[in-house]
């Protein structure tokens, strides 16, 4: 095996911790590529084919988030192995694995593995609210463990993930957050936008046209002056903590 590599997209920061829990289970030191940060993502990285990656997105109305710059664009694969992790909020993730392996292809890669992980959802802490924890942290790792174990005369053969084509319609929630009162003007928020939806100079505001509703600015806000308001997120998040707190879902994996 050549180089390891953690690439993620990660406004809030689940995706993050599964790829990299998958990546140290591979047993080798690893680099990052965080295609959360716009000029990351417009950079070229470019992989052999005795490398290996770690691809790990959040799911999005069942699919790979958007974005208008193509999420993978700068990622240059030569029939690279890639292990494709998608993480979702305890709802489901749809077609997101299926569309992951698609872009992926598209850029050189091919599925070697796949593994779909619930972590915290976005819109409400009650929803998984803590994961992943240390347990979904150790059977990430051991997924990695069994990649690394995999046979050679399986390794390379073909994966069956689950989802349909066409991919299910996507959706633009209509709410952004917005800065309040407490804005220090920092910047923290402009900085961490990863479609680049927060002016500087006005960061208070959010282009509702390029807000992808990933909510990183209200992490990262050190102040807690970010937020949805309104009537419409508000009954969202009723209905997700009603329909997604009965049962809490567990990982998938998929090897070949
Ligand atoms: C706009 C948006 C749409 C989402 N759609 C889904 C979904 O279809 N299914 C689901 O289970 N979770 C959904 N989630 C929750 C995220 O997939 C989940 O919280 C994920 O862990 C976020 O990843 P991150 O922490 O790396 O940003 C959605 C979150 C956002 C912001």
């Amino acid at each position: 095996m050549g180089n390891v590599t953690a690439i993620y997209f990660s406004p809030t920061g689940g995706t993050k911790q599964y790829v990299r829990a998958v990546a140290r289970g591979l047993g080798k030191a690893y680099g990052e590529v965080d295609l959360t940060d716009k000029e990351t993502r417009a950079q070229e990285h470019t992989f052999a084919p005795d490398d290996l990656v770690v691809i790990g997105v959040p799911v999005y109305y069942g699919r790979v988030p958007q974005l208008p710059d193509g999420l993978l664009r700068g990622l240059r694969g030569n029939h690279t192995p890639a292990v494709l992790v998608a993480v979702y909020g305890n709802r489901e993730f749809d077609d997101a694995l299926l569309e992951l392996s698609g872009l992926c292809e598209k850029q050189g890669f091919y599925g070697a593995a796949a593994a779909a992980f619930v972590a915290q959802h976005t819109f409400s802490a009650k929803i998984a609210g803590g994961r992943p924890d240390a347990d979904d942290l150790l059977i990430a790792e051991e997924f990695g463990r069994n990649i690394k174990a995999l046979p050679a005369e399986k390794a390379g053969r073909e994966i069956r993930l689950p989802g349909n084509r066409p991919y299910r319609s996507f959706q633009v929630a209509p709410f952004t957050p917005k800065g309040d009162k407490k804005c220090t003007a920092c910047g923290a928020c402009a900085r961490a936008c990863p479609a680049g939806a927060i002016a500087p100079e006005t960061p208070r505001e959010t282009d509702a046209k390029k807000c992808i509703r990933c909510l990183a600015c209200v992490h990262v806000c050190p102040v807690h002056a970010r937020r949805v308001g309104g009537p419409v997120y508000g009954m969202l998040v009723k209905k997700l903590e009603k329909e997604l707190t009965k049962t809490e879902k567990e990982a998938r994996l998929f090897l070949p």
